[in-house]
């Protein structure tokens, strides 16, 4: 895996499974993290973990359903790190259950989360990737 060593990554749903999971292994690397998800108390029990220090690892909790909460987390991470270099739009859920005891709605929620949500994070993010492209272009990459 690429080093990360000075890159900030936001990621959603960093409270639990993949994004934490993930959170973890940028942290080893060295990234510095904005950790987003609804729950702020396991945000902040994993950035305790990841960073004692806590000058790494931003907790901002939010929910991507929510306009105005990534732009929110968005502001918070430029005022900290300056930049955002990557962003991971991992929040989501499956919709589980018997076909005729779910409803059109619980599909609806599905849809605000995985999809719109996903891309509230890249509009939020837009900004900081598009100055990163750039960079890349200006390295003829
Ligand atoms: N695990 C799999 O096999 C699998 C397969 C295909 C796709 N995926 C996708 O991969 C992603 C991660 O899956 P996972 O297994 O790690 O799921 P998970 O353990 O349930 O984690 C989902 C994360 O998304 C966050 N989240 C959910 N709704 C949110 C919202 N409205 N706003 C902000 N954060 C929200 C949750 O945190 P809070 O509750 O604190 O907000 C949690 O941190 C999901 O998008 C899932 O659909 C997973």
């Amino acid at each position: 895996m690429t080093n990360f060593q000075g890159k900030v990554v936001l990621i959603t749903g960093a409270s639990t499974g993949i994004g934490a999971a993930l959170a973890r292994e940028l942290a080893k690397q060295g990234a510095s993290l904005v950790l987003v998800a609804r729950n702020a108390e396991k945000l902040a029990t994993l950035a305790a973990e990841l960073d004692r220090t806590g000058q790494n690892i931003l907790v901002a909790p939010g929910d991507v359903t929510q306009d105005g909460d990534l732009e929110r987390a968005v502001a918070q991470a430029r005022d900290r790190f300056g930049k955002i270099d990557i962003a991971i739009a991992n929040a989501g859920f499956g919709v589980k259950g018997n076909l005729e005891a779910l409803t059109v709605e619980d599909y609806r929620k599905q849809f605000e989360t995985n999809i719109f949500g996903v891309l509230r994070t890249i509009y939020a993010t837009l900004d900081d990737l598009k100055k990163l492209r750039a960079v890349w272009r200006s390295w003829g990459a």
